[in-house]
């Protein structure tokens, strides 16, 4: 994994911004779409601020742009307050000129039955679309990308699992207290992650330092389900300087 540190978070998250811009109007040249894979999170909100500008500002058009999130909080209704879906209304798609039917976002909805078929045909249109062209990601302090949380295997696809008590306890004050944090989630899997072209996980501040530490210069196992990032081609760490005071 490459690993980029930038001395703020501002400066690191507009050059997440260009990178997914320039793909963007690269594909639209070719008349194709660009397939992106977005996280919800503290983490990512400067790169949507900026995308955001793009579109006001430069001309950045998102109609040739297809998006999956990873993950949603389950059981989740779309418009209560802590839904992913209303994050990413809020954080971009009410900003955008994005098409409605190319936004995926896992269904917090689901009866308990169905969730496994609409698992796979999660993945099942991610693959039809030809991949991810690019995936960004945040990571939790338990080393989850998505909610892939500690015991997620590189192949794990699309599924329900269980949130790990720190990502609750972290997920806490969104919820006004860890008892009404939900206790699953749907998550796209690391092998969905591992299967985009190009992989960028972004942390930023001191309360990442140690996990950023862990994903970069530790063992890869599946007690620290980033550390799987190390085998992929194309995967960047972009930090600010304060997540890379551990490293070495
Ligand atoms: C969110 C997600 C999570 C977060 C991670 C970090 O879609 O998949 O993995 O990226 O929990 O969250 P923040 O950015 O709030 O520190």
């Amino acid at each position: 994994i490459h690993t980029v540190i930038f001395d703020e978070s501002e400066e690191a998250s507009i050059s997440v911004a260009a990178e997914i811009g320039e793909l963007i109007r690269e594909k639209a040249k070719l008349s194709q779409k660009a397939v992106i894979g977005l996280a919800t999170g503290s983490t990512p909100k400067g790169v949507y601020n900026e995308l955001i500008r793009l579109h006001r500002e430069e001309g950045l058009s998102f109609k040739n742009v297809v998006t999956f999130n990873l993950d949603e909080y389950y059981p989740m209704t779309p418009d209560s307050l802590q839904s992913y879906v209303r994050f990413m209304n809020d954080h971009l798609f009410d900003h955008i000129d994005i098409e409605k039917e190319n936004i995926h976002i896992p269904d917090g909805t689901l009866d308990p039955v169905e969730i496994q078929a609409y698992c796979e045909r999660y993945e099942y249109k991610i693959e039809e679309l030809g991949g991810l062209d690019i995936q960004i990601l945040g990571i939790g302090r338990t080393g989850h990308v998505g909610f892939n949380e500690p015991g997620s295997q590189i192949n794990s696809r699309t599924r329900l699992i269980t949130l790990d008590h720190i990502t609750r306890i972290d997920a806490a004050s969104d919820f006004f207290g860890e008892d009404f944090v939900p206790r699953k989630a749907i998550t796209m899997g690391v092998g969905t992650i591992m299967n985009a072209d190009r992989v960028i996980l972004m942390a930023w501040g001191e309360g990442k330092a140690e996990i950023v530490k862990r994903t970069v210069e530790g063992e890869i196992s599946d007690t620290v389900p980033a550390t799987f990032l190390q085998k992929h081609p194309n995967a960047s760490i972009i930090i600010d300087k304060a997540a890379g005071e551990e490293l070495v």
